[in-house]
């Protein structure tokens, strides 16, 4: 290896090669460092995805609190209780999200996520301001109102403000955005013959039918003498109880108040009517039917004490004066558990 006096020598020259090489790969590998920073990759940023104001970063922390991790995944990192959230945003939307996240013990039915579509915020975001458009452009939501809307699910209710859901919005919208080169892969379900979970046992009965039968039956079951004897204007009620209790369903409400006086995300309803209702102004009111109507068209405008404002949706506009009237009528009707 070493030069020998008299012959030519390669050495210095191998030597000086080697080291201009490694020279050469050393400028590479930083270049190509500095390139995996720029967005030249077309990756999507985090701090300029925005929702409604809100950019991704806040939405991250707010995914943090609530430990969302500890039952999701996202790109395969997380807890794998619930589903993974990558790619969620871009298959149901943000209409969907918004009418899921702050009552996400029960699935959004369609009237929910078309309420969520008259704010010209969402709607804009969606790129599309109708139901049926918007289904369209979200099969994926479509599937989820059809098959699920209305039913109890699995997630917990989290006492998410309308605030930070916009902001978990902005966060989803950033995953979604991501290039994960096609991860997480889609499940193959071939040749299986049931190709959606079942519901849970009892699932499908939860929510309205839990109570409009037992309104219903009731009677049915006890007498049908009792029941000419139970006065015309009786009927008359139950007739309009019946069609407030459908409304609570079809509209969402039962997605965020129970039928018994338990919390959830708002006031159960149960026993409710003709109590003293505290709210967040120090002033304490009677529950009657003003009181009712007044909290289904602008709930803002008295919001009861210990609950957060601008959850529940105005129905201003949405419920005309005897869907409203029928569903004061049903409220009225539920006793206390
Ligand atoms: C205690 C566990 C738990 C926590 C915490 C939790 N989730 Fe969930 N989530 C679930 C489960 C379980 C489901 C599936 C529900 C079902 O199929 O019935 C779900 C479903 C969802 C869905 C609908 C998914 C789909 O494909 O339709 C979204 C969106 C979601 N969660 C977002 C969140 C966000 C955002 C957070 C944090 C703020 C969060 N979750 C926290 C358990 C949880
Ligand atoms: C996304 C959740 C959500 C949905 C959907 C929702 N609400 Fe509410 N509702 C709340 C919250 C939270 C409160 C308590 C804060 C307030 O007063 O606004 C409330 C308060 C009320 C009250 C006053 C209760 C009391 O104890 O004084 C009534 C009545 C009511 N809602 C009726 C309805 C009706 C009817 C619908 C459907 C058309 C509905 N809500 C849909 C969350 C919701």
């Amino acid at each position: 290896m070493s030069c020998q006096p008299g012959k030519l020598c390669w050495e210095g020259f191998k030597r000086t090669r080697a080291l201009a090489l490694l020279g050469l790969l050393a400028i590479i590998f930083i270049l190509l460092s500095f390139w995996s920073f720029t967005s030249s990759r077309k990756q999507a940023i985090p701090r300029n995805v925005y929702y409604a104001d809100y950019s991704a970063v806040e939405g991250k922390r707010v995914f943090q609190s609530f430990n969302c991790m500890g039952c999701h995944t996202i790109v395969g990192n997380g807890a794998y209780f619930g589903p993974d959230l990558t790619k969620l945003y871009g298959k149901v939307g943000p209409a969907w999200l918004e009418a899921f996240l702050p009552s996400a013990g029960a699935w959004p039915t369609e009237i929910a996520v078309q309420i969520k579509l008259n704010d010209a915020i969402i709607a804009e975001d969606a790129g599309v301001a109708s139901i049926d458009a918007y289904k369209k452009k979200y099969p994926d939501a479509a599937e989820r109102i059809a098959r699920r809307g209305g039913h109890p699910t699995m997630m917990p209710n989290l006492p998410i403000t309308a605030e930070n859901v916009r902001k978990l919005v902005a966060f989803l919208k950033y995953t979604s955005e991501m290039n994960t080169e096609g991860w997480p892969p889609e499940p193959k379900i071939d040749g299986l013959a049931t190709p959606y979970a079942t519901p849970m046992p009892g699932a499908a009965q939860v929510a309205p039918a839990s109570v409009a039968p037992a309104a219903a039956a009731t009677p049915a079951a006890s007498a049908g003498a009792t029941e000419s004897a139970a006065a015309p204007a009786a009927a008359d009620d139950s007739e309009l109880i019946a069609q407030g209790s459908q409304l609570a369903q079809t509209y969402g409400c039962l997605a965020c108040h129970a039928l018994d006086s338990k919390r959830t995300v708002g006031p159960g309803w149960g026993g409710l009517y003709g109590t003293d209702v505290k709210l967040t102004d120090g002033t304490t009111v009677t529950v009657d039917d003003a009181y009712i109507k007044q909290s289904i068209l602008d709930p803002n405008s008295q919001i009861v004490d210990s609950y957060p404002p601008g959850t529940m949706p105005p129905m201003q506009g949405i419920l005309n004066d005897d869907q409203v009237s029928a569903i004061v009528a049903y409220i009225r009707s539920l006793k206390g558990a």
